[in-house]
């Protein structure tokens, strides 16, 4: 095998509108950061990107669903994105944003540099266009029915149940999400990426170069779509949110999120330093990009077409996607609130990241869907992390400290050692993770663990010491040395545990992959730390505590309620005597001693105002200040816990009892008038 200069590492960048869950980590991140751990341990040189996707319709339809901007969407959801990946030990050398303005510089500078060269085709078409909205209406702002598989919530860009790249028009009765309206078909000028000229060079590139390289279902996907024949795809858009087209006559036009995010692992790598071309256009450097299998035609196909035609880049070497991570047996939905969330999890089970990190390994999509259920993260957890890993190395520990003081005895044998052979362990992990089959590396990993625990049973030390004291000696410190390689070995998969053993055994740090092996990475003589539990039971409590959490958030969103029954008719002239405005919220602040009680200042354009509100139980101050709402002005004050409240804001109740905000759906004049 010729190994390759460096390695770019690029993982899917998330949509910055909703927090990350475990499907996400399962298929993706995860898979990634094991890989580039065990790069790193090899010396190889190697940058991990990632980054959020902030352009594109999953971005403003959110924005629209909590009446708030595009850019607060991202805002918010970005820095929680960014938070969860670190602290949940994801070693990005960047984590960026396509937002930022060095994204859109280099995403015009791609876009001018493809015009320039005459590879993109225009054409003026009819497009989609919602007249309720007055807005065309691209990728996700449609949905109908997929003319392939007949499901009938596809996208206007892609399928999500069949997996195939659409164009809204080819869409069965379709209906804007906007107003659920039939869209009327207007003429609209686009760019195009004409991916039908490239066929011969993906076909060459692709069906004979990575067969049997690239996993099965990439490989089959992609010769599927090249060989039912490519479409010019557009790669512009009339929105007002994304990157604007970089050309005199484009007002109003915007690129293709799925032209600019891919770009996105270019500016991050460009963001992280300057030398950045290195990463991109030497042809010994090795792009591998972690992504679901939603993503595989975008970064087999339409991105490496846009590669291949700007000319200087290299193209992916391999694309390792995964199949799809389901929950206690059901597809995980972010709008079903269907998911275990990377945040909350790492809130509820404080320094226990390597345990979900562990189980997601264990059952990771690879080849097929797979699913993730609380009893099997307990199973998991205390057959094997505790059982096996912890119990290995803590009943080691406490023997060394029992016999020996807690200093490490001096061998004078290590036949054990060598025909346990753990290079033969480090030789069948690194074959596992350079052929992306990380559930496969994990369980050699555990299997030395196990190992270890069976020569320590074997053996019997707490029989032995009676009579031999030497060879206890000798089968302490052949399991401190397994201890020791087990602490690096495990380091891609379990990096906060094997950083635990390494500070109980004061191991030096930075060891490399081929230190694993050798028979005196600890040595005798040295004190050790007294044990300390690496992992511990979860109890039957807790998993149904989650459990039910679950259901309970499914029920939330999805138990019909009956609706709150009509209200006696009223006059024109009661509806009248309302004053109703759209005011903005200045300050806000929780009102001490209570739970629900918010004090709002609110600003009425010619005055501001005080007023007490029930929504600290849904909403942080920082998640009001600053919205555009709209207000009761003329409601008779009240006192509210000492404080004067004048007039209310008015919610949205929806049948769960959400609270949601009611304003504007652009910015407007504060104290405009409502009715
Ligand atoms: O499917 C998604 O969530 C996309 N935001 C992935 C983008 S990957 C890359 F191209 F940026
Ligand atoms: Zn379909």
């Amino acid at each position: 095998m010729v190994y390759p200069k460096r390695y770019t590492v690029t993982t899917a960048l998330p949509y910055a509108n909703g927090p990350v869950h475990i499907g996400h980590l399962a298929g993706v991140y995860v898979p990634a950061d094991i890989y580039v751990r065990y790069l790193r341990m090899n010396g190889k040189e190697v940058i991990f990107i990632g980054g959020s996707d902030e352009h594109g319709v999953p971005i403003t339809i959110k924005a629209r669903q909590e009446g708030v901007s595009p850019q607060q969407i991202v805002d918010k959801y970005h820095e929680m994105i960014k938070k969860s990946f670190l602290d949940f030990g994801i070693s990005f050398d960047i984590y960026s944003r396509t937002s930022m303005p060095l994204h859109h510089e280099t995403a015009q500078a791609f876009f001018r540099k493809l015009h320039e060269k005459n590879v993109f085709t225009e054409d003026t078409i009819e497009q989609l266009y919602d007249e309720e909205a007055g807005m065309y209406l691209a990728d996700r702002y449609i949905t109908g029915t997929c003319p392939k598989c007949g499901y009938q919530e596809a996208y206007g860009d892609q399928c999500e149940k069949c997996g195939t790249s659409l164009s809204p028009t080819e869409l069965i009765n379709p209906k804007s999400v906007l107003s659920g309206s039939k869209p009327v078909l207007k003429k609209t000028k686009h760019w195009y990426l004409p991916l039908n000229q490239y066929e011969d060079w993906l076909k060459e590139w692709i069906l004979e170069g990575k067969k049997d390289i690239w996993k099965t279902n990439v490989y089959g996907q992609c010769a599927s779509w090249i060989n039912e024949g490519l479409k010019p795809r557009a790669v512009t858009r009339d929105l007002d949110w994304g990157v604007p087209v970089p050309l005199s006559h484009a007002e109003g036009k915007v690129l293709y999120v799925w032209f600019d995010a891919p770009i996105g692992y270019i500016s991050a790598t460009r963001e992280f330093t300057g030398d950045w071309e290195k990463w991109w256009k030497d042809p010994d450097t090795k792009l591998v990009h972690f992504i679901g299998k939603d993503n595989i035609v975008f970064h087999c196909i339409i991105f490496p077409v846009m590669l291949k035609a700007e000319g200087s880049y290299i193209v992916p070497d391999n694309v390792p996607a995964n199949e799809f991570m389901n929950l206690e047996g059901d597809k995980i939905s972010t709008s079903k609130n269907w998911a275990v969330w990377l945040h909350e999890y790492l809130e509820e089970f404080p320094g226990k990241q390597d345990v979900l990190r562990y189980v997601l390994t264990a059952n990771a999509p690879e080849t097929k869907d797979n699913d993730f259920t609380w009893k099997d993260f307990q199973a998991k957890n205390n057959n094997e992390l505790v059982a096996i890993l912890g119990n290995f190395v803590n009943r080691v520990i406490s023997l060394t400290h029992k016999y020996f003081d807690g200093v490490i005895p001096e061998s004078t044998d290590t036949t054990a050692l060598e025909q346990i052979n753990i290079p033969a362990y480090r030789e069948k992990v690194s074959q596992a993770i350079e052929n992306y089959r990380f559930r496969e590396a994990q369980s050699e990993m555990m299997n030395l663990a196990r190992a270890g625990n069976k020569y320590l049973t074997d053996t019997e030390p707490w029989h032995l010491i009676k009579t031999d004291r030497q060879a206890v000696a000798n089968v302490l410190n052949n399991c401190l040395q397994i201890c020791a390689n087990l602490s690096q070995l495990m380091h891609p998969f379990l990096p906060f545990t094997a950083e635990k053993i390494e500070a109980l055994l004061h191991i030096r740090r930075n060891l490399n992959w081929f230190d694993i092996g050798r028979t005196d990475i600890v040595k005798a003589g040295q004190k050790i730390e007294p044990p300390s539990f690496l992992f511990e039971k979860i109890d039957d409590k807790i998993i149904e505590y989650q459990i039910e959490k679950l259901k309970n958030s499914k029920s939330a969103k999805h138990t019909a309620i009956a609706p709150a029954p009509l209200k006696e008719e009223i006059s024109f002239e009661d509806f009248q005597k309302n004053d109703i405005r759209i005011v903005r919220v200045l300050e806000a602040e929780k009102v001490e001693g209570t739970d629900k009680l918010m004090k709002l200042t609110i600003d009425l354009g010619f005055e501001q105002r005080t007023i007490i509100s029930g929504i600290a139980h849904q909403y942080t101050p920082e998640e009001v200040k600053g919205r555009q709402v709209a207000y009761l002005s003329n409601l008779k004050p009240r006192k509210i816990k000492g404080i004067e409240s004048k007039g209310m804001i008015l919610m949205i109740q929806e049948s769960n009892g959400k609270l949601v905000f009611l304003g504007p759906y652009n910015e407007t004049e504060n104290g405009s008038t409502v009715g």
